[in-house]
């Protein structure tokens, strides 16, 4: 049995088994994903959302059923003017909810600010810095009326060094994702913005995340991608940044397109059920991606919460919810305590963040036009009124967004290779090449989604974009600073324009900087021949010869990078090439960014990947074929826990730049290792048991009559995604062939139970159980600027647990970003979780803190492990 794509209603509903299995001919050879049921109702005494909880049930416990079902489904693609939006409850003073991209800015939106991508932001190693970021992003978004930001980006991690939506997200490291998740989340949220942790989960690459838009390139295949991910690996790695998410009070999350383990993100109720709301404790609601849902009741109990966009493919004027989910309530296919658990949760997280119904700003933008004046209704062509209002929000209580947009790319530029030609002091000459330096000649918005590489790179492509307002190329602000120097400037802006660029750089005196890049994004655009992943790790646009070429004629040949992850560098030995600088994807301030490191204004950061010397080195890399016939394309992550610094240090593979490093215009020197052990109480398995599902309200009518489209009230909107009946009749109003399946045949065992459920041991709190945050040590050095300059460094904790080859030789666990005068020593204390020092025990299916012996060290990369000591 497959999935029917495009079915609607409760045919789908009979495909409830998919939840939790696979095509029976492959069981036995593929991975397969363990049921779970029930799916968790939200926990009255969950801290930090005692007083939303509270809030969410009086206000459901108002609701009739077409209310709630309002809340969980969107109105369908294009039906409103944000990238997805729930129904209102007008009748309560609410308002449609206004779900809406980017993890980097607004996307699609005018004067709204764009701002460096997650991963530039990791690259600054600063928490503080990540932290205004969201909330500066979060300032625009409420300004703007959108309730629900989608973004952070915890999904991809970074599996693979190609995987063309990297950039959205962190750093392949869980430690250094998990803090950047933490930090973004609770500015978004301090906004008064819902947060989104987003893509729930393994979804690590875009070739095959969907059969429908792998088909469109012209592979054959009826499923999407399955991730295999193992209980181990998926706990130490890839769950560890989203249970950093729900600790942090994240309100949503959005489950993946792919499967994991051959199950479907969205109704994968081992992810849903068991990992996320279970053993996390997650409060919030999970939103599907868009169109990532393939049943009604299935994806119910399974755990999904809202519909996203709503309809079942876009502008398909189905769904799989909306009249189909208030007529699995009222014939109990999906249970009334689930579809009340749904709307508390979407309430509970607007009310924790936003807190009260009507103080919401209107949502003022239109996502599908920039023009004043158009169908509120866009894809109806309805509702002819003033649907952009150009509000601009560049500028928050806090400032100008700009200048914290400067300052994280600035600060997340990693300085590789330096001989000790920056930072620049009033050179007499520079000759800045490369098109990377200059502008996109037909404008800096000019390709839809920035799906072309025209011009200097500063974000990616794809939904996580927004429009700039503005940006600063390398070569405006160069040039600005070369004239109030009196440095001579030229500038080429071609990666062709050879016998040019020779006689520029074959000048006496000349600095020559060569700009380059390499760039990725959405699997829904082509660039190329890049669909959405990287197809190779080399530089576009013939950029390695360009330095070749330069560096061969110049002896002082500086090469900066704009890029959406690691890049090969097989000419970063060469003695002309006298420096290298990653740039990552810096926003709308790009220019100023790189100016302020070239000159020294600003400290650069670290890397937040390992640079390797082949694109076979990472040891793991994106399917670009399909490998199982028709059925889903299989990803298995064989190798674990080991990506990226993890894989390197295992494999002894041979690397250029390690994770972590960069680096400064000064020195440090790293001195006295203490370690004190802490009384810490013993851990504490969760006991006991949850109560039994809550209902809220009046049970709902059982006349069909009362869920009629109330037709005397207002016009239907055509395509628009309702939760009513359009007969009395339910099989005509399901438009299913198939009404009427008694759910006991078809629905997973347990999956109506609304009984009490026992507790797991690992879960009891925010993020898993509460004692896995016991500091168990606190571990400090001393950091002294031995060089001449005032300076930042990035003092890094890393762990082995001693458990031998299953275990990677070290890993992340801590960082600091510290500004050190010269001459300054400065002490850094880490503290040493539980968490930090357990692995995940299969068997026992919780952490364990293994007997081997741990050992801690403090360092300035992955390979610079300065210090050392054993944790006793
Ligand atoms: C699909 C993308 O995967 C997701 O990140 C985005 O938020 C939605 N589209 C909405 O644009």
């Amino acid at each position: 049995m497959r999935p029917r794509k495009g079915a609607s209603g409760l045919v789908v509903l009979l495909l409830a088994q998919l939840t939790d299995a696979i095509p029976q001919l492959h069981k036995r050879a593929l991975a397969t994903s363990d049921p779970f049921y029930p799916s968790p109702w939200m926990d009255p005494q969950a801290q930090g959302w005692e007083d939303a909880y509270a809030k969410a049930k009086a206000f459901v416990s108002q609701l009739t059923l077409l209310e709630k079902v309002n809340l969980t489904t969107g109105v369908g693609w294009e039906a409103e003017q944000c990238v997805g939006q729930t129904g209102a409850i007008p009748r309560l003073g609410l308002t449609e909810f206004c779900l809406h991209d980017s993890p980097l800015g607004i996307r699609g939106t005018d004067y709204n600010s764009a701002f460096p991508s997650g991963q530039t932001a990791a690259a600054t190693f600063d928490e503080g810095l990540i932290f205004k970021r969201g909330l500066a992003m979060g300032r625009e978004a409420y300004a703007k009326g959108v309730t629900v930001l989608l973004g952070p980006v915890a999904g991809p991690l970074g599996r693979m060094p190609e995987a063309g939506r990297n950039w959205e997200g962190f750093s392949p490291d869980p430690v250094l994702t998990g803090v950047g998740m933490a930090a973004s989340i609770k500015g978004i949220q301090q906004a008064g913005v819902v947060a989104c942790a987003k893509h729930f989960i393994g979804n690590e690459q875009e070739n095959f995340r969907q059969a429908g838009e792998a088909r469109g390139y012209g592979f054959d295949i009826d499923e999407s991608l399955s991730s295999n991910i193992d209980d181990k690996t998926m706990h130490e790695l890839y769950l560890w940044p989203f249970a950093d998410s729900v600790r942090a009070g994240v309100g949503s999350v959005m489950c993946s397109y792919q499967q994991v383990n051959n199950s479907y993100g969205c109704q994968n109720s081992k992810l849903l059920n068991d990992l996320l709301k279970n053993e996390l404790g997650f409060q919030g609601f999970v939103m599907s991606d868009w169109q990532a849902q393939h049943t009604g009741a299935a994806s119910a109990v399974a755990g999904l919460d809202m519909s996203m966009p709503g309809d079942t493919v876009f502008n398909s004027r189905r769904s799989y919810w909306g009249t189909n989910l208030t007529l699995a309530v009222l014939n109990g296919t999906v249970p009334e305590w689930r579809i009340d658990d749904m709307a508390t949760r979407i309430m509970a997280a607007f009310f924790k963040v936003n807190g009260t119904v009507g103080k919401q700003e209107p949502i003022n933008f239109s996502f599908w036009t920039q023009d004043t004046y158009g169908p509120i209704h866009w894809a109806a062509k309805q509702g002819y009124q003033q649907i952009n209002h150009h509000v601009n929000v560049q500028t928050g209580p806090e400032g100008r967004h700009g200048d914290v947009i400067r300052e994280v790319a600035a600060k997340g530029t990693v300085l590789l290779k330096n001989t000790g030609v920056l930072p620049l002091k009033k050179p007499k000459f520079i000759a800045v090449i490369g098109e990377d330096a200059g502008p996109n000649p037909l404008g800096p918005n000019a390709c839809d989604n920035r799906g072309c590489a025209n011009g200097t790179l500063a974000m990616g492509w794809g939904s996580g974009t927004a429009n700039f307002p503005y940006l600063v190329t390398p070569d405006a602000a160069l040039l600005a600073r070369a004239i109030m120097d009196g440095t001579r400037y030229e500038s080429v802006l071609s990666n062709y324009a050879t016998s040019q660029i020779k006689s520029l750089v074959s000048l006496d005196n000349v600095t020559a900087i060569v700009f380059v890049n390499a760039d990725s994004g959405e699997g829904f655009i082509n660039v190329d021949g890049n669909m959405g992943d990287r197809k190779n790790l080399t530089l576009w646009k013939n950029g390695d010869d360009l330095i070749r070429n330069v560096s061969s004629w110049c002896p002082n040949t500086i090469v900066v990078i704009h890029s959406t992850g690691p890049v090969l560098l097989p000419w970063h030995d060469s003695p002309n090439i006298t420096a290298i600088l990653w740039a990552g994807l810096p926003g709308q301030e790009s220019g100023n960014s790189i100016h302020d490191v070239l000159y020294g204004v600003t400290s650069p950061g670290r890397s937040p990947f390992t640079w390797g010397a082949t694109r076979e080195s990472y040891g793991t890399d994106v399917l670009y074929q399909p490998n199982n016939g028709k059925a889903a394309p299989q990803q298995d992550f064989s190798e674990g826990v080991f990506i990226d610094y993890r894989h390197f240090d295992k494999a002894n593979a041979s690397l250029i730049y390690p994770f972590g490093h960069g680096l400064s215009y000064s020195t440090f020197g790293y001195t006295n290792l203490r370690i004190q052990k802490l009384p810490a109480p013993p851990y504490r398995p969760t006991t006991g048991t949850t109560a039994p599902a809550p209902t809220f309200g009046a049970p709902p009518a059982s006349n069909l009559t009362e869920y009629l489209f109330p037709s005397a009230s207002f016009p239907p909107i055509y395509q628009y995604i309702y939760p009513y009946l359009n007969t009395t009749d339910p099989r005509a109003a399901s438009a299913d062939a198939h009404y009427g399946q008694n759910a006991s045949q078809f629905l997973p065992p347990r999956a109506l139970d609304g009984s009490a459920q026992p507790r797991l041991r690992a879960s009891g709190g925010a993020g898993g159980n509460p004692g896995l945050w016991d500091v168990l040590y606190e571990v400090s050095a001393d950091v002294t600027n031995t060089g001449a300059v005032h300076a930042d460094e990035v003092p890094q904790l890393y762990v082995s647990l001693g458990a031998g080859a299953g275990d990677p030789r070290v890993m992340l666990r801590g960082f600091r970003r510290v500004s050190v005068g010269p001459g300054e020593t400065v002490e850094v204390l880490f503290r040493v979780t539980r968490r930090d020092v357990s692995g995940w025990d299969v068997g026992v299916q919780d952490w364990v803190v293994g007997a081997g012996e741990k050992r801690v060290f403090v360092g300035r990369s992955s390979r610079g492990l300065e210090l050392s000591g054993v944790l006793g």
